[in-house]
């Protein structure tokens, strides 16, 4: 509908530049370029080398985006961007350019949450959101379940990740299996032909002891380190490495933590609704053992398409419709970037 608003958002917090445009609850393009492969031979993102790809990378994004989208960039009613959390200098591309835009236009700029943007895209894919829903996003920078009342106003964070981020997990025990960066999705397609109770893995923060004080909290560095330690006895007894049970076992270590505390949460919290989002949610496993659970639990579970879970600039421009149509006030024009900024502030 043409009265719904047109908002162009923004996504620069890692090495992904993303330029997505929504009108209303409705995607119209979603451009992204990724720096990924720069990053590869150093085994993780390298910050220095993701700001300088954002700045290549933004105008020639923009651009496609507005292409695929068949809009001017006079149309756009706002402008959206990652203000927060993310790399500094990645962070800083991405609002340079949004703030440049604003005022060229003479448009409104929302510099909004990250982490709120990967829960809001879930509208472009499956419509409204529940309010409340339950959220668990897991990437490679954050592992984090949040409770959302209202993605535009209240989110509140019910446990994060006391250490490495799942993704980070998942890229680290693919690095001890000689596996390439990023590693989730070789360790998903590995574990195919894995059994997933070769190896019994530690299930980090599940004892009934650290459930009392980490109830809805995760650590993945115990589960890394074990992963460790037993391939290297098994290298150092010169007996092959079972990469495949080994793959399936540690993915389903991590998976059975997520979903457990996920579920668990959504039934202590009255939420019939869970939203799984970030990179890690495309892993099959995952998917498949969350649909299991919900289904036992009365829970209605909601997953974005792969790419709408990975970051991408989609995301932002539907948490900023959102706020364009819910007449949230705009962010100043001297907006700072945040790269810690807390989950609870939507828009900065
Ligand atoms: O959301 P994302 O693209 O970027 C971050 O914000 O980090 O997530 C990337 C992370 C990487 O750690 C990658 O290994 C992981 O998501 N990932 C997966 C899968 N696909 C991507 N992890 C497990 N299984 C997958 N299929
Ligand atoms: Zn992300």
């Amino acid at each position: 509908m043409a009265d719904e608003p047109l908002v162009l958002g923004i996504e620069t917090s890692c090495d992904e530049t993303g330029v997505g445009i929504v009108r209303g609850q409705t995607l119209l393009a979603d451009a992204v370029a990724s720096s990924v492969d720069e990053h590869a031979r150093f085994g993780g993102v390298v910050p220095e080398v993701a700001s300088r790809a954002h700045l290549e990378e933004m105008v020639p994004t923009i651009d496609r985006a507005c292409h695929e989208a068949g809009v001017a960039l006079r149309d756009l009613d706002a402008i959206a961007v990652t203000a927060g959390p993310g790399l500094a200098g990645s962070l800083l591309v991405g609002v340079a350019a949004a703030k440049a835009l604003a005022v060229a236009l003479g448009k409104p700029i929302y510099g909004v949450n990250h982490l709120a943007s990967h829960v809001a895209v879930d509208i472009v894919e499956h419509g409204p959101l529940p309010e409340p829903a339950m959220a668990l996003l897991v990437s490679g920078g954050h592992s984090s379940l949040l409770l959302v009342p209202d993605v535009t106003d209240d989110v509140r964070s019910l446990g994060s990740t006391m250490d490495d981020a799942a993704g980070e997990a998942f890229d680290k025990v693919a690095r001890v299996l000689g596996l390439p960066f990023p590693g989730g999705p070789h360790i998903d397609r590995v574990a195919r032909d894995g059994d997933t109770v070769a190896i019994d893995f530690p299930r980090g923060l599940t004892s009934r002891r650290d459930l009392e004080r980490h109830r809805f909290d995760f650590s993945f560095s115990g589960l890394k380190t074990a992963v460790a330690r037993w391939v290297e006895s098994r290298q150092r007894s010169g007996e092959p490495v079972p990469v495949a049970d080994v793959a399936a076992s540690f993915q389903e270590a991590v998976v059975d933590v997520l979903t457990r505390k996920a579920v668990l949460a959504c039934r202590e919290h009255d939420v019939e609704h869970l939203l799984i989002g970030g990179g890690v949610a495309a892993n099959t496993r995952l998917r498949a053992l969350a649909e299991e659970r919900c289904v036992k639990a009365g829970v209605m579970l909601r997953v974005p398409r792969p790419g709408l879970c990975t970051d991408n600039g989609a995301m932002v421009a539907a948490l900023g419709a959102q706020l364009v149509s819910r007449g949230r006030e705009p962010s100043d024009l001297g907006l700072p970037t945040d790269s810690s900024m807390p989950v609870t502030t939507v828009l900065a």
